[in-house]
């Protein structure tokens, strides 16, 4: 039962096509309007002859005026300054295909009881948790009011009957003033997120500059292609494979902390080839993976470059020959293949061993392969020359004190974590990340774990000041003495991190120089964020605290979450809410 590679050819997802209202009086564009549903159908991921695989994904109208779905779902086109409104629908309505564990903190629409042991096997599981499915849907990357950012206690049941406690709608705003970039929208929903991402809830959401100065410059058209790189797990009948036993099954049943596929799709094609010309291509990359890290390099060692990241473009191009990314990271790339010789094939191949250093390499036969470029024989184009500079990335000024935080303090049983914590705080505890909006503070990420979590902040785009060695093991005693056993039912004291400190701080990659709104906080390192609470198109460093220059007031609404983006840990409590003050409490 191997699957054979590169027999797909790889697909790029259409885009949708929207409603566009226009200003009566002057003509001008005021938004653009879509409805989106995720929907349940089949598609082919694997090559034939082996059957095809029940997913879900998102449909709407795509650009020849057809109704059409698929996982990643269509690609949203959307144009700086111009909002878009999407109505996001849940039209699936059967029960979930994959082993929903009730007994994590999740949206549970039935209200079931609390389960105990002893567990029934899955399937049938609990038909209760199983149905009906609750969904909502989160741009990721987006600086968004926070009743359009797909709170994940805002989930809904098709039809709206149940709804989460944080539900305010359906309809979502995305007022599109950040800077154009990559972003992906996927579904968020409450101990769950992990399961409809497999599923399939996800796809690509591309905000454009019309009046950029380095788009001309880049590959567009066909030879611009966004890929999401997925990690996935097959049953003989072709049907997704997620694992039904949990690491600590008499209490989790299902739940396994990190889901580590054994083939790799993108978009939505197991192992895909793509034929190239002989010229430049532009990739926008993203990892939509729940766990699985990438090290992308290419199989005949050149180099490529990349000229943005996941909030914009870098402040100038950074030549790499490989390219780490966690999950919900973006690297926006560019591959010279005008000097490859016809016929040749190139393989994007995977070395990363993360998230825990020292843990299994993939096997280059499968999972160190990603997927394979073959050069056609098409007179060579050769690629332009950038400008030096993309990008003017203000640097940030604090103004708040530092905010320390510690990643993954966690029970421990058996096999693995009951859950995986930040600052030693489940969910449910008390908020905890109340910034003031105008301000600029410093989160402080002490990593006491022994794995890499991708740390997300909702609403906007920030910046790596460093990273730094410390001493994680008698941090994480005086941190215990100190606050008592996880999880904490009182707010964190928080530990001072420099008599931990090891060494210098060390300076973030070149492609994490830029703005970011997911990074790696590594193990035995304490990473520094910059984080400003103000849009992102304001140029200078500084902003006023207590100001509010948005567009709109990230004040309202159910508020904002943080979370490490490993999709396994954030659906067992690796996820703290945020809200926006406008002064101090
Ligand atoms: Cu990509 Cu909170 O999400
Ligand atoms: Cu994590």
């Amino acid at each position: 039962h191997l699957i054979p590679k590169y027999v797909n050819q790889l697909v790029v997802p259409p885009v949708y096509k929207p409603t566009v209202v226009k200003d009566p009086a002057t003509g001008k564009e005021r938004s653009h309007n879509y409805t989106v549903s995720a929907t349940a159908f089949k598609q082919q991921l694997l090559p034939r002859p082996f059957p095809n695989t029940l997913v879900w994904g998102y449909e709407g109208i795509i650009e020849d005026g057809s109704c059409f779905h698929s996982t990643p779902g269509p690609t949203f086109e959307a144009v700086k300054g111009i909002p878009v409104n999407v109505q996001w629908v849940n039209n699936i309505t059967e029960p979930h295909f994959l082993p929903v564990d009730p007994t994590l903190h999740w949206a549970n629409p039935n209200n079931m009881p609390p389960v105990t042991p002893p567990y029934l096997p899955f399937p049938p599981g609990y038909a209760l948790a199983q149905i009906p499915v609750p969904f909502v849907t989160h741009l990721h990357g987006g600086e968004v009011r926070s009743d359009s950012d797909g709170n994940p206690e805002g989930w809904y049941t098709a039809g709206e009957e149940e709804t989460g406690i944080a539900f305010t709608g359906s309809r979502f705003t995305y007022p599109n003033q950040q800077e154009a970039t990559t972003l992906w929208y996927h579904d968020h929903t409450l101990g769950i997120t992990r399961l409809n991402i497999f599923a399939g809830l996800a796809g690509f959401y591309l905000l454009r500059d019309p009046n950029s100065e380095i788009e001309p410059f880049l590959p567009s058209g066909s030879f611009e292609i966004p890929i999401i790189i997925q990690d996935r797990s097959f049953n003989e009948d072709g049907s997704l494979l997620f694992p039904n036993i949990g690491v600590n099954p008499e209490v989790h049943p299902y739940w396994v902390q990190d889901f580590i596929g054994n083939a790799i799709m993108v978009n939505g094609k197991v192992w895909p080839n793509l034929d190239v010309e002989r010229r430049q291509y532009r990739f926008r990359i993203l990892n939509g993976s729940n766990s699985r890290f990438y090290n992308l390099k290419l199989s005949n060692g050149q180099s490529f470059m990349q000229v943005g990241s996941d909030g914009g473009f870098l402040r100038g191009p950074v030549t790499l020959t490989e390219l780490l990314l966690s999950p919900a990271e973006r690297a926006d790339v560019l591959i010279d293949f005008s000097k490859v010789e016809p016929g040749t094939k190139i393989i994007f191949t995977n070395d990363a061993v993360a998230p825990f250093p020292g843990g299994d390499p993939p096997d280059p036969e499968t999972t160190g392969q990603v997927m394979q470029f073959t050069v056609r024989d098409t007179p060579p184009v050769p690629p332009v020359t950038l400008p030096p500079i993309l990008n003017q990335i203000p640097t940030l000024i604090p103004d708040t004190p530092q905010k320390i935080l510690t990643l993954n303090v966690v029970r421990k049983e058996g096999n693995g974590p009951l859950e995986l914590l930040l600052d030693g705080q489940k969910w449910e505890a008390p908020i905890s990340e109340l910034p003031i909006v105008g301000s600029t503070m410093d989160w402080v990420f002490a990593n006491v774990s022994n794995a890499t979590h991708p740390i997300h902040v909702h609403l906007i785009q920030f910046q790596i000041v460093s990273r730094q060695l410390f001493e994680s093991d008698r941090y994480l005693a005086d941190w215990l003495r100190l606050n008592g056993e996880p999880p904490l039912q009182h707010p964190t004291i928080s530990l001072p991190v420099e008599p931990y400190l090891i060494g210098e701080p060390m300076e973030p990659d070149l492609n994490e120089q830029g703005w970011k709104d997911t990074i790696r906080a590594n193990p035995n390192e304490v990473t520094r964020m910059r984080l400003r609470f103000a849009p992102q198109n304001v140029k200078s460093g500084d902003s006023k605290p207590g100001v509010n220059q948005f567009s709109f007031d990230p004040t309202v609404g159910p508020g904002y979450v943080w979370h490490c983006h490993i999709i396994d840990h954030e659906d067992n409590d690796m996820m703290r809410p945020m809200k926006v003050v406008s002064s101090p409490i």
